[in-house]
């Protein structure tokens, strides 16, 4: 099916609606998708360093398995999970253990009311971004602001109106070890009439990059000033499934819209997003699910309801999956310091998700070249280029990145590192 492309506005010889052509006009993200996609279905032996996918750790997997079955030796519970619609707002036991959850261990003052379910944060980041920006009834026009670019390649085409995004280069800090670390430039920022709310995710995909404590509150405050709201994406975050290994501490108030998710813990078929908000987006993200879904997937949160009510979901988080990633972050990024020794190259800090974003400034080709000289060669990476969604500046930074998922079979990632090392010398 996916070879099949959608020309200008016509399928079948039918008009495509504006929105019919936004939507279906392939996108960076799909076209990459379908080269992971294509590689998985061929079991080719391609190694595998692009996608989001979470690793398959195997204390976790025990664990959801354990979740699943006892789900399924419970009388009635399993015909529950598959057989009722939730409502708009999702599981309300898991609503309610998340609320819970959340109020004990970071003190935030909610209840029930304050969360929202979706199907997948992606769906979140969709309902909120067109609420907050692009057409208004006034005939006026507003933006999502990114403050910090790069950020994360699924924002990029969720807009349902062209241009939803306005993003600012980072400035650079060149560290230690080729090491570097992207901080936001606050004096370029400016907040006008023109933009409807502010996001960052944090950590962020692709760089690994965890704003500090002061940047995220001064996002807050300018947020706050403006009566806009500030979208933190935490996908990654704490306290689950605390891919995150600096000291950042969250933050959640009435014009804070913290998005979590599922899937990063090692659920991403489940699809469930969660949104953390005031009552009132709350409930116009309750409207939003009840007319594009009727209510999110309940089926990831009635099996993981007694994790986190429980609060077992954080121990988990703290004691396997954080260390999991953050060892082979270190691993990774040890390796790649000894096979790319000789050529001038720079790794963006970890400090959380699981991708390494790799800078090389005398690449001698574009990232998507790079990208596909790599395909060729057996390894799948993601050109950097993508990750500028609302920086039109012709910034050669864009072209001289590419990001590698780490969270892959040890073997694999140094295989796919092998190959990288041998064509960059020839590239550089
Ligand atoms: C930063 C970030 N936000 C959101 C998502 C969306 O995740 P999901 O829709 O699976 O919750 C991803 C997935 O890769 C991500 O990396």
């Amino acid at each position: 099916m996916r070879d099949i492309s959608i020309k200008d506005d016509i399928v079948l010889g039918m008009k495509l609606s504006a929105f019919g052509k936004k939507i279906t006009t392939k996108s960076g993200i799909s076209v990459l998708m379908d080269d992971l996609g294509a590689a998985l279905a061929a079991g080719s032996d391609m190694v595998m360093l692009g996608g989001g996918n979470p690793a398959h750790i195997p204390r976790i997997e025990g664990v959801l398995r354990d979740c699943m079955n006892r789900a399924l030796a419970d009388p009635g519970r399993f015909e529950r999970m598959v057989g009722d619609y939730d409502p708009p707002t999702g599981n309300a036991k898991f609503v309610s253990a998340v609320a819970n959850l959340l109020k004990k261990h970071f003190g935030w003052p909610i209840t029930s009311n304050n969360i929202c379910l979706t199907n997948g944060s992606q769906t979140a980041f969709f309902a909120l971004f067109n609420m907050f920006a692009g057409r208004f009834e006034d005939g006026s026009r507003k933006k999502i602001l990114l403050p910090l670019a790069p950020e994360y390649i699924g924002y990029t085409d969720v807009g349902l109106t062209e241009d939803l995004f306005v993003a600012y280069k980072p400035e650079i800090e060149i560290l230690p070890d080729h090491l570097f670390k992207y901080r936001v430039d606050f004096d370029a920022i400016r907040i006008t009439e023109e933009i409807g709310a502010i996001c960052v995710s944090r950590p962020t995909n692709p760089t690994g990059n965890v704003l500090t404590n002061c940047e995220l509150n001064k996002l807050a405050d300018l947020a706050g000033a403006h009566n806009i709201p500030l979208i933190i994406d935490n996908a990654y975050g704490a306290p689950f499934p605390d891919i995150i290994f600096t000291d950042a501490d969250p933050i959640y108030n009435d014009n804070t819209i913290v998005c979590m998710s599922l899937s990063k813990l090692g659920l991403p078929a489940a699809r469930t997003g969660i949104v953390v908000a005031s009552k009132e987006i709350i409930a116009a993200m309750a409207e939003f699910n009840a007319v594009m879904s009727l209510a999110p997937g309940g089926l990831g949160a009635a099996m993981v309801t007694d994790l986190f009510a429980s609060g077992k979901i954080i121990e988990i988080s703290r004691d396997v999956i954080h260390p999991y990633y953050q060892e082979k972050a270190q691993m990774t990024v040890d390796l790649l310091r000894s096979k790319l020794d000789g050529i001038d190259f720079h790794i963006h800090k970890p400090e959380g998700a699981f991708f390494l974003w790799l800078w090389f400034p005398g690449l001698t080709v574009s990232s998507q070249t790079l990208y596909e000289v790599l395909k060729d060669n057996g390894v799948l990476v993601v050109p950097g280029h993508y990750f500028f969604p609302g920086l039109d500046d012709d910034w050669n930074h864009k072209q001289q990145c590419i990001r590698l998922n780490y969270a892959g079979d040890e073997a694999a990632v140094a295989k796919g590192i092998d190959i990288l090392a041998s064509q960059i010398q020839r590239l550089c």
